[in-house]
């Protein structure tokens, strides 16, 4: 596993991280023993970086994450933990004030069972409560405090990012970004590099698109967001399949799978893509068996792709894929 800066932290974060949505819930069910044995499989391969939010399966994703430091104590300070706020019912969509969000704060706390959250990343909040501001002086507080040591967004839109950006002291933004979703590269990048603003990849595999385990019938259990917010029903569309229509994104992975090599699976190239790009801190793929979390984690050794293959891929976005994706962008 290799490491990069996570920006002006001073942590070296390994370059693949664990997304834990799945241990949450909406993915189907991961029974607790799967989701202990995925938080473990990843941390064997040299993961150190665990992306959450309070409202995972209600708490259940940072419970779980909890009860894995309780076992990791003497590995506590390599271990990075970044979880967020706001999308909890006291809060979204405009029920924002200081004492609501120090309660959800609270809440983390105590489910990970650590006296100071490592990063809190506001949760995908509303665009207009990210440009009144004041939710960034709350975190401050907040951080004065001691409940939180760093600060950051995960977004939605490029728009948002360089909205968010504006705040001096921002430690990081997450933000969709795959081949599927290349506008990053060209709209955030470069001010992310020059503000040290740790940059966190989530659906690094379109929600599994991009492995090209697909098919057209592919099916999807009812709990699973891939059913429920396939066209964007429940919440934002891009967090499922990265906002294309499912049966496009099937169309468009199986002629991706023609351009790649094929002496590794798709995912291992598509996320090598990623890492490829050094404005990048950490990806974050979610893994819903403990075998992903270990092929995911064995991509930091992949080489990366040649110069040839990124002009293909950047075209192949360009002329196939761009025209197809929905919601904020
Ligand atoms: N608003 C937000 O802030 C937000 C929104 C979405 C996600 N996130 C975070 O980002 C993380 C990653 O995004 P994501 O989980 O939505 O999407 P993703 O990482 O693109 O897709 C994860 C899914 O891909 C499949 N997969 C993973 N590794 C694989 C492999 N090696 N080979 C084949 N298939 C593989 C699994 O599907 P199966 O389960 O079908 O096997 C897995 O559940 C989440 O866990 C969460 O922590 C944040």
């Amino acid at each position: 596993m290799k490491f990069r800066p996570f920006d002006r932290t001073g942590f070296s974060a390994s370059e693949i991280g664990l997304g834990c949505w799945q241990l949450g819930g909406n993915w189907g069910t991961v029974p607790e023993r799967t989701a202990m044995e995925i938080l473990e499989t990843a941390f064997e391969h040299g993961v150190n970086f665990f992306d959450t939010a309070d409202v995972y399966g209600g708490g259940r994703s940072e419970s779980l994450i909890g009860k894995f430091l309780q076992q990791h104590r003497d590995d506590r300070d390599d271990l990075f933990i970044a979880t967020k706020v706001g999308r909890d019912g006291s809060l979204y969509p405009y029920h924002y004030t200081k004492e609501n969000v120090q309660k959800c704060l609270h809440g983390s706390l105590e489910r990970l069972g650590v006296d100071v959250l490592d990063l809190v990343q506001l949760h995908c909040i509303p665009t207009e409560i990210m440009q009144d501001g004041e939710i960034f002086e709350w975190l401050r507080d907040f951080q004065k405090q001691g409940l939180l040591k760093h600060f950051g967004a995960s977004v939605e839109s490029m728009y948002e990012a360089n909205l968010c950006m504006q705040q001096d002291d921002l430690t990081s933004l997450q933000i969709i970004f795959n081949i599927f979703r290349q506008k990053p590269i060209h709209t955030l990048f470069d001010t992310a590099q020059a503000n040290q603003v740790a940059l966190v990849v989530r659906l690094p595999l379109a929600s599994g698109l991009l492995s090209g385990k697909f098919d057209r019938n592919t099916s999807f259990e009812e709990d699973d967001h891939r059913r429920f917010n396939r066209d964007g029903e429940m919440f934002n569309v891009g967090e499922t399949f990265a906002g294309l229509p499912f049966e496009k994104g099937v169309e468009l992975a199986d002629e991706l799978k023609e351009l790649l090599p094929d002496n590794l699976p798709m995912a291992a190239w598509t996320m090598r893509w990623i890492l490829d790009h050094d404005a990048v801190s950490v990806v974050i793929p979610g893994a819903s068996k403990p075998d992903q979390a270990r092929q995911n984690a064995a991509v930091s050794d992949v080489k990366p792709l040649s110069d040839e293959l990124h002009q293909q891929l950047a075209q192949f976005y360009e002329s196939k894929v761009k025209q197809h994706i929905r919601g904020p962008y």
